[in-house]
């Protein structure tokens, strides 16, 4: 079976890549376990570093979203689709034509190209927790309406209600996972708003400062690479009979604080590097992240079968090992 990653070469998605090759097999449209002989990794972006040298990886370099680049994307032979390529929601909010383009009619484009399959390929979609926006609960439940705030969060959560439609026609088999906040980001800091959840962590532990735009109370609902690329696997893995006619989950994750951070970051690296973190206010962001929930109570992704972390310690314990070779700039 042939498996597409668009949005390969991201940060979630070069560890989905790995994750699916090491884990070599896959449910095909009809749920029985499939051998992956071939792994699409399509990007605008090459690697910044080398893709695994595996004879199952064939790379896709381009605009996934231009008119004709799915179809070509979408071989015969495609079982499961991953859709991760998107524009972040600091660069979909200022450059709206463009965040339309590739968030939204790009998604249309990749369903199209499923619905001329032979049999519906499992499609999982990368949504997020900018889903929810305005006048919300203090708490989000499973049946919290949708009510973005941004471009993107709107972007998003129209891809969810296409995938949705796709697969009630049985054009494509599709699942869709808001995402909460990936900690911590491996690399350079992205035009996401949500990136300096990643950068307290991250530039602190490699004897940088890190500028921290918004204040020390301020919640994150979060899960690790770890943990989502788990999540996505396991999405691809449950029947079609699992999502019913509610073709979206929430994933699940934890709420932490910014100060809860740089405490557990202090107890992991010691006090001279959680003393990296410098707090300067940015009422760009501030806009953008106080509008996004913080506190949830999902429990459809537990009963489902998805997991979250055990504690934020835990997650920069697994970064340090996974992306910085086990070495702290003390
Ligand atoms: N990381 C998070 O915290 C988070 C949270 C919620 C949702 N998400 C979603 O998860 C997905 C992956 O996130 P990420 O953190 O890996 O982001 P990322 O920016 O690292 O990766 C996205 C990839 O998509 C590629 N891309 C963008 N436009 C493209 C196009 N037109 N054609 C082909 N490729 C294109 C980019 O080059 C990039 O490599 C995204 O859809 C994002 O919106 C991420």
């Amino acid at each position: 079976m042939r498996v597409l990653v668009t949005g390969g070469t991201g940060f979630i998605g070069r560890r989905l890549v790995k994750a699916l090759l090491q884990r070599g097999r896959l449910p095909d449209a009809l749920g029985r376990e499939q051998e992956i002989t071939q792994l699409c990794v399509s990007d605008v972006a090459e690697p910044p570093a080398p893709l695994p040298a595996d004879p199952r990886i064939e790379t896709a370099y381009g605009d996934f979203s231009l008119e004709g680049a799915a179809a070509d994307l979408v071989t015969e032979d495609t079982g499961a689709v991953f859709h991760l390529a998107a524009i972040v929601s600091g660069q979909a909010e200022q450059e709206f034509d463009l965040g339309m383009r590739i968030n939204l009619d790009g998604t249309r484009r990749l369903l199209e190209a499923c619905r001329a399959l032979p049999s519906p390929a499992r499609l999982v979609f990368s949504s997020s927790v900018a889903a929810y926006g305005g006048d919300m609960p203090d708490v989000i439940e499973d049946a919290t309406p949708a009510t973005p705030q941004t471009s993107y969060g709107s972007q998003k959560v129209g891809s969810e209600y296409l995938i949705s439609d796709y697969s009630r026609k049985g054009f494509v088999d599709g699942r869709s996972l808001r995402l909460p906040t990936i900690v911590v980001r491996a690399g350079k800091p992205n035009a996401a708003a949500s990136s300096f959840a990643s950068g307290i962590i991250r530039e602190p532990l490699q004897g940088e400062e890190a500028i921290c735009p918004v204040r020390a109370e301020t919640g994150v609902w979060v899960l690790s690479p770890r943990a989502v690329v788990d999540c996505f696997l396991h999405a691809a893995t449950l029947p079609a009979e699992a999502w019913g006619m509610n073709r979206t989950v929430a994933l699940p994750g934890m709420t932490v604080t910014v100060g809860d951070m740089v405490a557990a970051l202090a107890e992991v690296g010691g006090a001279q590097v959680a003393s990296r973190v410098r707090f300067e206010p940015d009422p760009f962001i501030e806009r953008i992240v106080y509008g996004w929930p913080s506190r949830f109570s999902v429990h459809r992704a537990a009963g489902m079968g998805f997991k979250a972390d055990d504690g934020f310690k835990g997650i920069i314990e697994a970064f340090i090992q996974d992306d910085l070779g086990g070495h702290v700039a003390a």
